[in-house]
């Protein structure tokens, strides 16, 4: 976690004014991008992890690390995908946004859900939003959540309290940093 968080440190982005004015936009994308960066969140998201027997990469940018992950920890991956890209059948749960609505979906066939551990993770934790879906998800598909991991989690957005509201405050939530 250490040599994670000084890859953060290092690498990270800031931007200002976006995606709206007065926001300062956190890009991860240079800590990734680096290849000490990725061993170290990926290592230290794979400890998060260990346990689980799927990992679970939220679209998009879970996907980065989720692979990676799983690779690590010699288990499987299963994208958690935005709405409409999945073929048939699905499992799917739609979700309020700030402004307007979103849907998660994970295949409901081709693959086992049913019993198995599965550990989440993303990039950010922000309003929760995003992680509160992805489990309900999961709990609907009959898998238990083994814990939410992110690479940063947000202060002062009610993230954490927001995900122990929607799924239990037993759902383990992990992050590398704050921000
Ligand atoms: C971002 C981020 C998380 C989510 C966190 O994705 O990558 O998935 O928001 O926000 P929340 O905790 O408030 O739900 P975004 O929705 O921007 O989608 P993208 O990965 O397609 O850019």
């Amino acid at each position: 976690v250490h040599r994670a968080r000084a890859a953060i440190t290092r690498h990270i982005r800031l931007v200002e004014d976006f995606p709206s004015p007065g926001i300062a936009f956190k890009d991860l994308t240079p800590v990734l991008a680096d290849p000490d960066g990725l061993d170290a969140v990926v290592a230290a998201l794979a400890e998060y992890c260990a346990g689980a027997d799927l990992i679970a990469g939220i679209d998009a940018r879970g996907f980065l690390v989720g692979g990676a992950i799983a690779r690590e920890l010699g288990v499987g991956v299963v994208a958690v995908r935005k709405g409409g890209k999945l073929p048939p059948p699905v499992i799917g749960v739609d979700y309020q946004l700030e402004y307007g609505s979103a849907r998660l979906e994970v295949p409901a066939a081709g693959i086992t859900l049913r019993g198995r551990s599965v550990a989440v993770v993303d990039d950010v934790l922000a309003t929760g939003g995003t992680l509160i879906a992805t489990g309900k998800l999961l709990a609907e598909a009959g898998a238990r959540v083994h814990g939410l991991s992110v690479i940063m989690e947000l202060d002062g957005m009610g993230g954490r309290e927001a995900v122990a509201a929607g799924l239990g405050a037993d759902v383990p939530v992990h992050n590398l940093c704050g921000g």
